[in-house]
């Protein structure tokens, strides 16, 4: 049996769910929970939530909404793991053990962070103004959702890559001081997945203004449709689906046969009126099943409260021995038990893996990664000469990403981070 790759994703609660979030990340996300082979961490990000926002109605709405969408949508709640974030105190803690492993400088370089300094800047201000330390330390709350579960994968907005190898850093570090404890993340962009255009034509966000809420009723959704921007082109009239926001939103939730018809529909000068009329019918038809389970879950957040709680203690079985090992690696322990002597010490050559070469019987030359102990950390293809095969050992010695070797692979068994762990514990002791 081979482990599963785990997937993890999270909503901040500060707004109404929208359509970009639907089409974004509610419906990826519940389509994506049904693979086999994968195991899926999604969750309601209100810790993250505090920092945007200081309205404890807001959040407390925003956390129901967002919760009540994603079920509504139909998510399997016996087959993910499904919280909120703000039940598992493993995650603050471990946030704790991951800031006293940040470099300041890292996260001095978080773009969000940088724009809100830059915007003082550029408004003669003092640079610090209204930046609270919470959004200085967002990337690493973020790591600790993302570590706390030995994610692999973490599906996001472009926006957000750059959290996620900042997530990275901060498990390496980690990993190089206590010991291979965290799987290194990876953001997972899905091009596949539509970014939706607002009202106004760009981004669909609450903070534009411009977002149309997934579960307004129809006839406001209808009139919300209407005041999409258009061009001034007369019924009769050809029209460009290039650039029209109404174009890009239907064909979220078209087939690949209906955004044809409409594509035909614009060129023979479909009247506007009637576009929106055709996009307001293909999202109720994909809505409306899923709006009276969400009316019913608002009229009842007890239910919502139950399956969340229900959820959370899904995950603490996960987090809680996580954590217990994790405080232990970094010597938060009891004070009786006995310390660990036999722990290898940074710069003992004795206790470092190697690399091995070597010729088979197929005449090529190879190469494995070796502990002490006998154990094969990584293995080599074969190559053509001795001078090949050490230049691939010379490059990851240096320190190069694993998969720019992709000729030599991790052992079954054997996770990045234990190889990358090995080879900076060789390289430290250079
Ligand atoms: N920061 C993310 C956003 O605003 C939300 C989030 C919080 C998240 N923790 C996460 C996303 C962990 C992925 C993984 O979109």
């Amino acid at each position: 049996m081979t482990e599963p790759i785990r997937f993890l994703t999270g909503i901040t609660t500060t707004g109404t769910p929208h359509l970009g979030n639907y089409v974004g990340a509610i419906r990826p996300t519940v389509q994506a929970s049904l693979r086999p082979g994968t195991e899926n961490f999604y969750f309601l990000a209100d810790y993250h939530a505090l920092i945007k926002c200081d309205e404890p109605a807001r959040i407390q709405r925003s956390t129901l909404e967002i919760a009540a969408c994603w079920i509504a949508a139909g998510l399997d709640l016996d087959k993910v793991f499904f919280y909120r974030q703000s039940d598992i105190p493993e995650i603050p803690e471990l946030t704790w053990l991951l800031t006293c492993v940040t470099g300041k400088g890292l996260l001095n370089r978080a773009h969000a962070y940088k724009a809100a300094m830059d915007k003082n800047a550029a408004s003669g201000a003092d640079t610090d103004t209204d930046v609270t330390a919470g959004l200085f330390m967002y990337p690493v709350l973020m790591a600790a959702d993302i570590v706390m579960f030995n994610a692999h994968k973490v599906p996001v907005g472009r926006d957000q890559v750059q959290h996620i190898e900042m997530a990275r850093d901060m498990a390496a570090s980690f990993n190089h001081l206590y010991g291979p404890h965290f799987t290194l993340p990876e953001a997972q962009v899905d091009e596949s997945v539509a970014t939706l255009p607002g009202l106004d034509g760009r981004k669909m966000s609450k903070s534009y203004d411009n977002a149309i809420p997934l579960f307004a009723p129809p006839e406001q959704m209808r009139k919300l449709i209407a005041g999409i921007v258009t061009d001034s082109r007369a019924p009769g009239e050809p029209k460009d689906t290039e650039g029209s926001a109404l174009f890009q939103i239907y064909q979220a939730f078209a087939s690949p046969q209906e955004a044809d018809a409409l594509r035909r529909a614009y060129a023979d000068g479909i009247a506007w009126g009637q576009a929106k009329q055709v996009l307001f019918e293909r999202i109720d038809r994909e809505i409306a099943p899923m709006r009276a389970r969400y009316s019913e879950l608002l009229a009842h957040p007890q239910e919502v409260e139950r399956l969340l709680r229900a959820g959370a203690q899904k995950a603490r079985a996960r987090a809680q021995p996580f954590m217990r090992s994790l405080r232990h690696a970094v010597g938060l322990r009891d004070l009786a038990a006995r310390t660990d002597a036999a722990a290898p010490r940074k710069h003992d050559k004795s206790t470092l893996a190697q690399f091995k070469q070597y010729r088979q019987a197929d005449g090529l030359h190879y190469f494995k990664l070796v502990e002490p102990g006998g154990r094969v950390l990584l293995q080599s293809a074969g190559f053509a000469s001795p001078r090949e095969a050490g230049q691939r050992i010379a490059q990851l010695r240096q320190g190069d990403p694993l998969d720019s070797a992709p000729d030599a692979q991790a052992a079954p068994g054997v996770t990045e981070a234990e190889i990358v762990h090995a080879l900076t514990r060789m390289r430290d002791s250079e």
